[in-house]
């Protein structure tokens, strides 16, 4: 005798749901392990960025409301990772006042390994930089008391590399402030600890 089965798809439709579900749930539990095997093994840790000194030079403003100075930074780049070396295509630093952008310059690219601190020497000129009326009164103010607060900040085109694999760029922003320069002819500095974002 053939038993009667009048409704054979009722029987077979969830089961291919059900196979749908577990196939998904079992690539959803795989890719999550993949990422944190990763995560354990590589360990990524943020890159560190701080401002070791900062001194000014020519620093002279004139009543066509600009700016003439020559700033003297060093940035020190710290990789603290152990499995992970960065590739810096690109770098700006630029020096910002009250919101106002008053000097730039461009690192050249470089190569970072592992646990390496990076010191770089950067020296960003303003040459007759037009200011903002409050800008400049401020400055004024400044010079007058001694020192003068600076933004550093720095964006950087960056890859990364763990073992062979190298990354696709990321965009990377430093900011440092308050970075007070003195004025006076024997300048103290106090390090600066950055915010870093990728
Ligand atoms: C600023 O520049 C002007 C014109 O070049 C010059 O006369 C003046 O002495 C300079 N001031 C300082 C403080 O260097
Ligand atoms: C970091 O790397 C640079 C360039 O490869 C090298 O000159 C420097 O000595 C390294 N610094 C440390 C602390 O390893
Ligand atoms: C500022 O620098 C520019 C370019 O070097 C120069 O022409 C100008 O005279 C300077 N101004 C002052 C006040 O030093």
């Amino acid at each position: 005798m053939v038993r009667e089965r009048p409704w054979p798809s009722r029987r077979s439709r969830p089961g291919i749901l059900q196979c749908i579900v577990f196939t998904g749930l079992g690539i959803i539990v795989l890719v999550s392990l993949v990422v944190l095997i990763f995560w354990l093994v590589v360990r990524p840790k943020a890159l560190e960025y701080t401002v070791d000194d900062a001194r000014v030079y020519g620093f002279n403003l004139t009543a066509s409301h600009a700016l003439n100075a020559t700033f003297d930074l060093t940035l020190r780049s710290y990789n603290r990772n152990h499995r992970v070396s960065v590739y810096y295509d690109f770098m700006e630093v630029t020096v910002w006042y009250d919101d106002q952008m008053v000097a730039f310059t461009e690192v050249a690219p470089f190569y970072q390994r592992r646990r390496n601190v990076t010191t770089l020497d950067v020296i960003a000129a303003a040459t007759s930089t037009p200011l903002l009326g409050s800008v400049e009164k401020s400055l004024k103010h400044d010079r007058s008391a001694g020192k003068v607060g600076l933004e550093v900040r720095v964006r950087a085109r960056i890859r990364l590399k763990v073992g062979v694999v190298k990354t696709k760029h990321y965009t990377l922003r430093v900011y440092c402030a308050p970075v007070l320069v003195s004025f006076s002819a024997t300048p103290t500095f106090d390090r600066v600890y950055c915010d870093v974002d990728i």
